[in-house]
C-alpha cells in the first residue's frame, strides 16, 4: 500500500519543527513533506537530527506562489496538510503588516485551493489541519477564558490576520465540504524559538548580560505551554479530531510578564553561576506594545475530555529545560543572532 503523504508547512520553524520531528519518528508509515520559505525565522539547523530519514522530504518555496503550491499538489498527492508556515511575531506585524497579509491570508487560501482542486471533493482519509493562535479571540480581563465559541476579536495585524485565515478555512469546509480542523493554542515555550519572542530574547539578553525590555508594566498575562505538549496536541488532533470542529489547547499556566521573567532570571543566576539578583537587574521598563492585550487564557476541557489530551509538564521543569537548551546551544543562538538579527533588534528596540 502506498504511504500516506502529508505536507507539513513551516516545519523549519519552531513549533513546526517539534511537529515534524515527533510525526518523522512515530510514523515511518508516513512520508513528511516540509515546504518552507526559510524567512528569518526558518532554520533547517532545527531539524538536522532527523533530516536524512527516508520518510522526509524539504521542499524550498513559498506558500504565496499559487503555481508552485498547485504544482507541488499535482506532483505528490498529499493526504494530509498540517498549516504551521505563518508569520508569527506581533512586533513585526505592527512594523510591516503586509508580510502578514500576503503569507498568513493568500498563502492559507492558496493551500486550500491545491487542496481542494487535487481532492475534488473525495475526501475520505483527507485533512487540512491549520494552526491557529488564541490571539484571535482578542484579550480577556482578569477573570474568564477563551473557550472555542467565543466571538474572535484581534487587536494585532498578525491576530487580525490569522483570523482572517481561521474564517477562510471554516469558509471551505462550509462551502465546499472540505475537510478541515482548527486549533487555537496559548502561547509556546522551549527549544528552537527564535530570540525575537519573550523567552529566548530574555535568555539570550541576559546571557549577553543587555538591559531586558519590559513592556508597559510587565503586567500583562499569558499561558505558556511547551512547545512539545502543543505537538502532542496537533497529533492527537490530527489523527482524531472531528472534522469542521475546531479545538482549543493551553496550559493553564498564567503568568504576568514580570513575574515570568523574574524566574527566568532566577534560574539563569543559577546556571550561569551569577550571583542571586545580578540578572534581574537588566529589567528595563520600555514603552508599551501598541495595542497590547491584556490577558490570554484557554480552557482546553474540549480537548482533554473528547481526546484525553493534557499537558505532560509542569512549568517549573520546563522552563529548566527550555534555559539548559538555550546554554547548551549557544551556537544555535548566535547564528541566528548574526546578521539581519542585530539591525532588527536596533530598529524595533531604539525608541522604546
Ligand atoms: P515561526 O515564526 O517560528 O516559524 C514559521 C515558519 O514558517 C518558518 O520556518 C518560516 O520560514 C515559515 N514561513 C513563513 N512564511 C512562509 C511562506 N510564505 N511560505 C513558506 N514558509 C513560510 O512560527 P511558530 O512560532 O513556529 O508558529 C507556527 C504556527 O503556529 C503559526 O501559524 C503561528 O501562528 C501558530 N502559533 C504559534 C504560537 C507560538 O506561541 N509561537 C502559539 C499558537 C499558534
Ligand atoms: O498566544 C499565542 C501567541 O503567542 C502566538 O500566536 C504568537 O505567534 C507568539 O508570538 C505569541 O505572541 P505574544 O505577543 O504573546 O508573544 P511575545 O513573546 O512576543 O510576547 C509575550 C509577552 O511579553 C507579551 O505580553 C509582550 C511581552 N514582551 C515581549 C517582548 C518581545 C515584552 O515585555 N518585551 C519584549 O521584548
Amino acid at each position: 500500500m502506498d504511504k500516506k503523504r502529508i505536507l507539513i508547512t513551516g516545519a523549519a520553524g519552531f513549533i513546526g519543527s517539534h511537529v515534524a520531528r515527533l510525526f518523522i519518528n512515530k510514523y515511518p508509515e508516513y512520508e513528511i513533506y516540509n515546504l518552507d520559505k526559510l524567512t528569518y525565522a526558518g532554520n533547517l539547523e532545527n531539524l538536522k537530527d532527523i533530516d536524512k530519514n527516508s520518510n522526509y522530504k524539504f521542499i524550498l518555496g513559498d506558500i504565496v506562489d499559487s503555481e508552485l503550491v498547485n504544482n507541488l499538489f499535482e506532483e505528490y498527492k498529499f493526504d494530509g496538510v498540517i498549516h504551521l508556515a505563518a508569520e508569527s511575531h506581533v512586533d513585526r506585524s505592527i512594523e510591516n503588516p503586509m508580510d502578514f497579509i500576503m503569507t498568513n491570508i493568500v498563502g492559507t487560501v492558496n493551500l486550500l485551493n491545491a487542496a481542494r482542486e487535487i481532492w475534488k471533493g473525495s475526501h475520505e482519509n483527507k485533512r487540512f489541519y491549520h494552526v491557529s493562535t488564541d490571539e484571535v479571540y482578542g484579550s480577556l480581563d482578569l477573570e474568564g477564558f477563551f473557550y472555542e465559541d467565543t466571538p474572535y476579536n484581534p487587536h494585532s495585524p498578525y491576530s487580525a490576520s490569522k483570523a482572517s485565515s481561521d474564517h477562510l478555512v471554516r469558509a471551505y469546509h462550509d462551502t465546499y465540504g472540505m475537510p478541515v480542523i482548527i486549533s487555537n493554542c496559548s502561547n509556546n515555550y522551549g527549544p528552537n524559538q527564535f530570540p525575537e519572542k519573550l523567552i529566548p530574547l530574555f535568555i539570550n539578553n541576559i546571557r549577553n548580560n543587555k538591559p531586558l525590555p519590559v513592556y508597559g508594566k510587565g503586567e500583562n498575562i499569558r499561558d505558556w505551554l511547551f512547545v512539545k505538549d502543543h505537538a502532542a496536541a496537533i497529533d492527537v488532533i490530527y489523527h482524531g479530531g472531528k472534522i469542521g470542529d475546531t479545538y482549543n489547547i493551553g496550559g493553564h499556566n498564567e503568568w504576568t510578564n514580570i513575574d515570568l521573567i523574574k524566574v527566568i532570571c532566577k534560574v539563569m543566576d543559577k546556571k550561569l553561576g551569577r550571583a542571586n539578583g545580578s540578572s534581574e537587574e537588566l529589567i528595563t521598563f520600555v514603552t508599551d506594545r501598541a495595542g497590547h492585550d491584556l490577558r490570554y487564557a484557554i480552557d482546553s476541557q474540549k480537548l482533554q475530555n473528547e481526546l484525553g489530551w493534557k499537558p505532560s509538564l509542569q512549568f517549573e521543569e520546563g522552563i529548566i529545560l527550555t534555559v539548559d537548551w538555550y546554554i547548551n546551544n549557544q551556537k544555535w543562538l548566535d547564528n541566528v543572532t548574526s546578521g539581519n538579527y542585530q539591525k532588527y533588534y536596533n530598529k524595533m528596540y531604539e525608541n522604546r
